[in-house]
């Protein structure tokens, strides 16, 4: 019930600014991000590899208006794919893009700058030896998220793209991208979208989610199956056994410090999981997302803002 408020809420410039003096170091940060620098990402990655798991990294950032800001995150990324590959920890690690901090949100030519751009860092991707996700944001970028994901699988046929169970459109969009070849991350959605265009109560997001699982597990696509909800795990298991599906011809992703031990559980009974790791200074609207999504946070989180720290 605290989700829709605590969006609206994260939406304010005071707030902002305010959980912003915020250490990344204080408990309820870095409980979802392990750090600031691409070394921090780099390391957390080392770990979690070391455990027999995979990882997305995510250099935090969204809604960029400005360009110089769009070109640094894509520096960000070129630098943290080379110390990946220096690290020789790709192909287990590849990487999480918005498009909005790539540009996809400046006005005029958004859409082509957040292309090029996302070029540039499949190129990267690519020469390390790994690939790239697409993050999927508000639905006002879906569609133009799902053009550029068409346009980059001409060149680079391995980007990942994610679609949202949320929104009523996604069981069609699971429907076309469910080809061979065709990674997709299934999600439940994170953020505030209007009755228009998404389901609003929990029952009708998992129930349109399972729908979705369904089309991609019987499809010839690679299903990456991102929640934590264990009811939704169980079904994913479930429906791969139907489809006779190898492990490993699907995934599991769940989010840095979320169910850690649930994610070494299925890494040990040998099924592919992959954690997504976010990092960065701009770590503000996913730690709000996180928040929204789990309200017993909420008083431990303000209890941090009170101490800050
Ligand atoms: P749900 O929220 O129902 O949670 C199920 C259970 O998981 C809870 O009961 C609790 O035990 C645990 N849990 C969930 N959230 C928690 C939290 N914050 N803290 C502690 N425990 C928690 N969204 C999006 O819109 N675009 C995107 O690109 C992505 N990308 C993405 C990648 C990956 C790898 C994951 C796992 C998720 C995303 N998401 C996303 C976020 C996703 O849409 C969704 O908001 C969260 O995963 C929470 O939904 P669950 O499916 O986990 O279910």
């Amino acid at each position: 019930m605290l989700r829709q408020p605590l969006l609206v809420l994260a939406r304010s410039d005071k707030v902002k600014r305010f959980v912003e003096t915020m250490p990344v170091s204080s408990g309820i940060v870095s409980r979802y991000v392990p750090g600031e620098s691409a070394e921090s990402a780099v390391e957390a990655a080392r770990e979690v590899v070391g455990t027999g798991r995979l990882v997305s990294l995510d250099f935090l950032g969204e809604d960029t208006m400005d360009r110089a800001q769009a070109d640094a995150t894509v520096q960000a990324y070129l630098a943290v794919l080379s110390g990946l590959s220096e690290a020789g920890l790709t192909p287990a690690v590849e990487v999480s893009v918005k498009l909005s901090a790539v540009g996809q949100a400046l006005s005029g030519d958004g859409h082509k700058i957040a292309l090029d751009n996302a070029r540039t860092i499949c190129t990267a991707a690519r020469n390390a030896g790994t690939t790239v996700t697409l993050d999927m944001e508000d639905h006002t970028t879906t569609d133009s998220t799902l053009d550029i994901l068409h346009e980059l699988r001409q060149d680079f046929p391995e980007t990942g793209a994610v679609l949202q169970a949320y929104l009523h459109r996604t069981e069609t969009d699971c429907r076309e991208l469910a080809y061979a070849g065709s990674r997709v991350r299934l999600c439940k959605g994170a953020y505030k979208e209007p009755e228009s265009v998404a389901y609003q109560s929990k029952d009708d997001v998992d129930r349109s989610y399972v729908r979705c699982l369904k089309v991609l597990m019987a499809g010839r696509g690679y299903p990456m199956v991102a929640t934590h909800d264990p009811r939704l795990v169980d079904i994913a298991g479930a429906l791969a056994t139907r489809w006779e599906r190898d492990q490993g011809s699907y995934e599991f992703q769940m989010l840095y410090g979320i169910r850690p031990t649930e994610q070494q559980r299925l890494a040990d009974n040998g099924e592919k999981v992959r954690v997504y790791i976010p990092y960065g200074n701009e770590w503000y609207g996913y730690l709000m997302r996180r928040l929204a999504e789990r309200p017993s946070n909420v008083r431990f989180f303000l209890r941090s803002l009170a101490t800050k720290g």
